[in-house]
């Protein structure tokens, strides 16, 4: 700043030394305002903000000490000088105290006055530049503060809302750090842990010296680090919780400082594992019945043949026996030969088709034609389906697109529902099977029909379940329709009923068609 641009205000009663000083200080470049007392000083201080002051001491009304005071107190950064009497020196004292910046004496000398301003001018300066250098200095701590916040805030919802539970120990194994999931998980609140208990609370006697050997170990993912290790977490219950631990271990400057540890709940996934092996097995269970059943079926199926076949030989053997053969004879060999060809055929056929569905137990996806499914289930149960005088109609559309699936499992559905069906119907009656597809949505679907007893309404809710079965002990145990119900979701599909009793019962299944068609 150049002195054009300081204010200088001047407040004294003598006019005379007002004005000289006015002149000396406006020559020197200074802007100055005048004032004849404290008062109009003060107002006047007021109104222009002058930089710095220059106040006689000895005036009527308010004094020189008094307008430095509230000058100061209404701006510190104010530089104010003094001007005494000569031999004042006490008042001058006081004036430095209450912060004045200099003081002259009277009678004023033109070079004392001016090397006072310039002084003042550097005090002022400097107390400017060391005001603003500590307020960038305050606004940038306040900022970095701010930043350290955030982060830390941001840090410590990341652990919080972590859906694993964490926990952070010191050297000695003291907790330092306990989320919410461990919290959830353990049963213990952060407070009851944070710097109050160590980590072999929360793990079987001897655990927690095994897994700090494994962790200083390569075993598990490299030395300090313990990846997707399986233990045990006990809560505070005592409840035995399988974990998935990860673990890995705190440095600060090269030194070892702590560990913390990453904790996967594992009990849904194990309660996932346990129903999926639950359900394998009840799918199994289903599958050796449906063989039975298909078994005995098979086997009138084939014995009749057989026997017809062994007879049509019999009577060649006979006929042949009695000498050469006629043209005639000849003829007929023609024809029982290719009655036995055909019948062999189907025999060969059965016997193939009911292999294939008790040998494959691995789930295959392929493009099925569903047509043929049914074709092949009502082959396998035509027997059953005989014995009971039972007629069956298909309507099977040609149209229908493939569904991408695993045959056997779907033959497994179709049988089940032609059991039920022959099941419903033990004095004969109607099966009807269709095939369709509805193009529009991509579905593939099958009716199952039939006109025997029908369901009570009472009891639809339920035919679903596992192990509900209205049939005689060792008649049926209740599998089929779960078994059905747990195939068709498991293809995205679904399965729906109808049924009025004395009237009979339809299944829909309603499979999505193959992806690529
Ligand atoms: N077509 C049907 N007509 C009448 N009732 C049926 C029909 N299908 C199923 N049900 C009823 O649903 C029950 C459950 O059928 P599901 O196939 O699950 O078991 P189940 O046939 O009794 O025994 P399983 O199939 O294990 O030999 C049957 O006991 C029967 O009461
Ligand atoms: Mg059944």
């Amino acid at each position: 700043m150049n002195t054009e641009n300081w204010k200088v205000l001047i407040i004294d009663d003598e006019e005379g030394i007002r004005r000289v000083m006015a002149i000396t200080l406006g020559d020197a470049g200074y802007q100055v305002f005048t004032a004849a007392d404290g008062e109009s000083g003060i107002e006047l201080c007021k109104k222009e903000s002058p930089h710095i002051v220059i106040t006689d001491i000895r005036m009527p009304g308010i004094d020189g000490i008094e307008v430095l005071k509230r000058v100061k107190e209404e701006d510190p950064d104010k530089e104010v000088i003094v001007v005494t009497a000569y031999g004042e020196m006490e008042i001058a004292i006081r004036a430095l105290q209450l912060d004045a910046s200099d003081f002259i004496t009277k009678p004023i000398n033109d070079e004392a006055l001016l090397v006072a301003l310039t002084r003042a001018k550097e005090r002022y300066t400097t107390r400017r530049e060391l005001r603003d250098y500590t307020n960038l200095i305050e606004q940038r701590w306040i900022s970095t503060a701010e930043e350290l916040k955030k982060t830390f805030n941001f840090q410590k919802n990341l652990i919080e809302s972590s859906i694993d539970g964490i926990i952070g120990c010191d050297r000695e194994g003291r907790i330092i750090t306990f989320n919410k999931s461990m919290e959830d998980m353990s049963g213990y609140s952060k407070d009851e842990v944070v710097g109050k208990v160590s980590l072999d609370r929360f793990f079987p006697v001897g655990e927690v010296e095994i897994l700090r050997e494994k962790l200083y170990s390569e075993e598990y993912g490299g030395k300090y680090r313990l990846f997707l290790f399986e233990s045990t977490l006990i809560s505070k219950t005592g409840n035995k919780i399988p974990v998935q631990l990860s673990a890995t271990v705190l440095f600060e400057d090269d030194e070892e400082i702590g560990m913390v540890g990453f904790f996967r709940d594992l009990r849904e996934i194990r309660r996932m594992e346990q129903e999926f092996l639950d359900k394998t097995r009840l799918l199994h269970q289903d599958k050796m019945i449906s063989l039975g059943k298909l078994a005995a079926s098979v086997v009138h199926e084939i014995n009749n043949p057989l026997s017809g076949i062994l007879n049509y030989i019999r009577l060649m053997i006979k006929i042949l026996g009695r000498g050469a053969p006629t043209q005639e004879h000849i003829q007929k060999f023609q024809r029982y030969l290719t009655l036995m060809e055909s019948e062999t055929d189907r025999c060969s056929k059965i016997v193939s088709n009911l292999l294939a569905f008790s040998r494959k137990s691995k789930v295959e996806y392929t493009g099925i034609d569903i047509n043929d499914l049914i074709q092949k289930s009502i082959m396998l149960s035509q027997h059953k389906l005989t014995l009971q005088n039972i007629h069956v109609e298909t309507h099977l559309n040609p149209e229908i697109a493939k569904v991408w699936g695993d045959f056997n499992q779907i033959q497994q559905c179709i049988i089940n529902l032609i059991f039920n069906a022959i099941d419903a119907m033990p004095d004969g009656g109607t099966l009807t099977i269709e095939s369709s597809f509805d193009s529009q949505r991509g579905l593939v679907e099958i009716r199952v029909k039939d006109s025997g007893c029908g369901i009570a309404k009472g009891d639809i809710p339920y035919i679903f379940d596992p192990f509900f079965t209205t049939k005689k002990e060792g008649k049926g145990i209740g599998l089929g329709l779960s078994t059905v119900y747990g195939i068709i979701e498991g293809h995205g599909g679904s399965v729906s009923v109808e049924s009025e009793l004395g009237k009979g019962t339809v299944f829909v299944l309603k499979l999505p068609q193959h992806p690529n068609q």
